[in-house]
């Protein structure tokens, strides 16, 4: 598909107001995604398990205005008050998104927001956020037409929460998405994200993530800047077909249900993301000294426990703990008594892989 697809012609129907509700999860790469060109088209394809219990609940109001405004008009509300510092993210995404939902300036929007994970856990709700939001005003977009197959549906869900957050086309739908054109995925598109179409070995069914929130202060590095990094990064080039060769070996993998092959990807993907950091003009560490505790323990336990657990990181100090559900007992039993004095007061979040949004 073209981004020319995703602009509506005309609209059959429009209400005069109503009042939509979604969830959308939060998602964790394990190819991951940095480096962007414009419009946040990834520099390399990327795939995530989407989670379950990370998630943003939005609902947006809205209320068609006597005259369509110049600006877009909308209050932002989180966990039911008023967030005025939040708005300008909000704007810049309505402005990326116009030209596709050509309602928005015809309506008052009152939208608010709340998260199931603590706020400045430090775990990223630009993802789930973004998705919840282009869910709600997708789901007026369909009131407003006769009908919509539930597969654009999904497609504009994604294309949309791109625009606000790269990651967020990743989110809508489970349990694995993958996102940018790749020889080794059929459809895949740098556009929006597609439900991974191929097989997917009982071994990675309900996979664990526990959150260990190692460092719940704000980002060091937003991702904005972080993506920028690889513009002129001297590893940048091979790093993306790393990425592509990354993504094709990981489809053999998920065919077969080969556990330690998994974790040599995804634990590889996690340091070379922060290799990255460390090696570009300027230079970042974004580990703290109790993420690299964190992973020295999960190596000695994993060889002394021969289970599978394995790690990722985003970009900043938490680590996802990834288990197969059938070692849950023994591998939570390690996080709890072994890893958990490493966060942050003790915190962590259990999650595991889910199936994307619901609708309320
Ligand atoms: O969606 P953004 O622009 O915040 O980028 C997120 C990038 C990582 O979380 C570090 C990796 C990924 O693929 O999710």
């Amino acid at each position: 598909m073209t981004e020319k697809e995703f602009i509506p012609t005309s609209y059959t129907a429009m209400e005069n107001e109503g009042v939509v509700t979604y969830s959308s999860p939060s998602n964790i790469a394990l190819i991951k995604y940095w480096g962007k060109l414009e419009h946040q088209i990834p520099a390399n394809p990327s795939i995530s398990f989407t989670l379950n219990e990370c998630s943003t609940t939005t609902s947006v109001q809205y209320k068609k205005l006597e005259t369509p405004g110049k600006e877009f008009s909308f209050e932002l509300l989180f966990e039911g008050r008023s967030k005025e510092d939040f708005k300008p993210k909000i704007n810049t995404f309505l402005q990326r998104v116009e030209k596709y939902l050509p309602f928005l300036k015809d309506y008052h929007f009152v939208i608010n927001t709340s998260n199931t994970f603590p706020h400045s856990s430090g775990i990223a709700s630009s993802a789930s956020g973004m998705s919840a939001l282009a869910l709600c005003f997708m789901e007026i977009e369909r009131s407003f037409l006769k009908e919509m197959p539930p597969e654009y549906f999904n497609k504009k869900v994604s294309f949309l929460s791109r625009l606000g957050s790269g990651s967020a086309c990743r989110s809508n739908q489970g349990p694995i998405m993958q996102w940018g054109e790749s020889t080794a995925i059929e459809d895949s598109s740098n556009l929006y994200g597609v439900v991974y179409p191929y097989l997917i070995h009982e071994n990675f069914k309900n996979y664990q993530d526990t959150i260990l929130l190692v460092d719940k202060g704000e980002k060091q590095v937003s991702s904005t800047v972080g993506h920028e990094l690889m513009h002129d990064h001297p590893y940048a080039k091979s790093r993306f077909e790393q990425a592509h060769s990354n993504l094709k070996r990981l489809k053999d993998i998920f065919a077969s249900g080969d556990l330690d092959a998994f974790i040599t990807i995804v634990e590889s993907e996690a340091l070379t993301l922060h290799a990255m950091m460390m090696t570009s003009n300027p230079y970042f560490i974004l580990m703290k000294p109790n993420t690299l505790e964190i992973i020295n323990r999960i190596w000695k336990f994993r060889s002394q426990s021969k289970t599978h657990v394995c790690f990722t990181l985003d970009a900043g100090a938490n680590v996802h703990v990834l288990y197969p559900e059938n070692e849950k007992e023994t591998v939570f039993t390690f996080i709890k008594e072994g890893l958990a004095p490493f966060c942050q007061s003790g915190q962590y979040i259990c999650d595991q892989v889910g199936q994307g949004a619901k609708k309320l």
